[in-house]
């Protein structure tokens, strides 16, 4: 850590795509009561996870990011986050199963409210307003109450942020992810599809083994009673990132809003507050890696974040879409190899292959994330190294958002249960389908 930082030496840099209040009274003081609430985590866990990645970048796990492109009030329910963690998990399960290796579970949840969006304004027929910018800072209506920005919500998004852990940890901790209970893992949607079908005959084997282990060596058993389970968000919105940031004796700052943090594509310049923020905590990082990354600002922004060189510390997450993955993506592997830079490396084949459909939807296709991500494994090898992660949007739900996967979805499809208000995601069926593909390039 630079002895010349502090949590809010974001501020003397260009903050991109942060809200204008309108009084700055009123977001001081959603600040000063946001800094003083307890945490969601501890800096053990934090270093925890630390661990646990540097051990993704030696192979030895492999590392899983996936929940909503957006987070939103309404679905910090009990059903959608149990779906979210159950679809998590039953992919790690199948993971774990197929290429034999563990699996570190990071959600992109309980914190992931903050959207970047391509334009400040958004205008329709005579009348502009701000863009929605995600449930931490405006509602999605077009109305001018619904769109200012409102400093309270960080607060109802820090609440709901420690309703969805709070609910994970119970169900982490109390039995749902005992392994003993697979039928807690069971597929609710899809009965009859090849995927679901391997999935059972996967979990059934696992049940048989457990039993046969329950005989033999009782003890061991005890560890498979809980799931490992992350948190993780978009550093986006810089006074609610700040705000907790707390100190911790001897080892530094932590961000204790979640366990990792990610910088989006769109700010992520070298000298740029968002980059000034992050350099700061001891948090472990991801910064997606787009199309206009080249060698030299990848390397320099290494030196940044990552000046001692750690593993763990920080990870790539390229997203370059189906086709200029094979252009754009080995001179920036050979790159960071060739300079001895220990960093992690995961894809996500999702924001490189959004398009919009004739209706004005946004969509993504199956084909597509498959063709990033088998891509992604073969140039990472020949390149010598190896892709450690993956970062998926994803849900629990039955949704028609991204077309093709094992329910054959076309565009006309998509109107019949089109939830998202940003990015589509995959739903239960297609994240499953990605599960086996994972395990199969995995082997
Ligand atoms: C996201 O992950 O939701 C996102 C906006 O990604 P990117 O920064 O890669 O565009
Ligand atoms: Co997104």
């Amino acid at each position: 850590m630079s002895s010349s930082w502090l949590p809010d030496s974001w501020k003397t840099r260009v903050a991109k795509q942060q809200p204008v209040y309108p009084d700055d009274a009123v977001l001081a003081e959603s600040l000063r009561k946001l800094s003083s609430l307890p945490t969601l985590t501890t800096a053990w866990e934090v270093e925890r996870l630390r661990s646990e990645l540097a051990e993704a970048v030696d192979g030895r796990t492999f590392v899983l990011q996936g929940g909503d492109c957006s987070e939103s009030f309404d679905d910090c329910n009990s059903t959608a986050v149990l779906r979210k963690l159950k679809v998590l998990i039953q992919m790690s399960l199948v993971l774990i199963a197929g290429a034999r290796k563990r699996v570190v579970r990071i959600g992109r949840i309980a914190g992931q409210y903050a959207k970047p969006r391509s334009s400040d304004m958004e205008r329709r027929g005579d009348v502009e307003l701000p863009s929605y910018r995600g449930d931490i800072i405006n509602k999605p209506g077009f109305t001018l109450a619904e769109r200012t920005p409102d400093p309270s919500l960080m607060l109802a998004a820090f609440e709901r942020s420690a309703m969805t852990l709070n609910f994970i940890r119970a169900l982490s901790e109390g039995g749902f992810a005992d392994l003993h209970h697979p039928e807690n893992w069971d597929l609710e949607f899809v009965r009859n599809t090849p995927g679901s079908r391997r999935y059972q005959q996967l979990l059934d084997s696992l049940s048989e083994s457990i039993r046969f282990m329950q005989v033999v060596s009782p003890g061991e058993l005890h560890q498979l009673r809980r799931v490992d389970f992350f948190i993780s968000h978009e550093a986006l919105l810089l006074h609610y990132e700040q705000a907790l940031t707390r100190a911790e004796r001897q080892r530094g700052w932590y961000n204790l809003g979640t366990h990792m943090v990610w910088i989006g594509d769109r700010t992520r310049d070298l000298n740029g507050a968002h980059v000034e923020y992050c350099r700061g905590i001891r948090n472990p990082v991801g910064v997606k890696v787009g199309n206009s990354m080249t060698p030299e600002e990848l390397l320099e922004l290494i030196q940044i974040l990552n000046p001692e060189n750690e593993p763990g510390r920080l990870t790539l997450i390229h997203r370059f879409g189906a086709e200029k993955i094979r252009d754009r993506l080995p001179y920036l592997v050979e790159a960071v190899r060739s300079a001895g830079c220990r960093v992690l490396w995961s894809c996500d084949p999702m924001h490189g292959n959004t398009h919009g459909t004739r209706s004005g939807l946004k969509t993504r296709s199956f084909d597509d994330i498959i063709s990033e991500i088998i891509s992604a494994f073969r140039i990472h090898k020949e390149c010598g190294g190896r892709l450690g992660g993956i970062h998926l949007e994803l849900t629990g739900e039955d949704v028609t958002e991204c077309t093709g996967g094992p329910g054959n979805l076309t565009e006309t499809d998509l109107s019949r249960d089109y939830r998202s208000t940003v990015d589509p995601r995959l739903n239960y069926e297609q994240s499953m389908e990605i599960a086996f593909l994972l395990a199969e390039q995995m082997r």
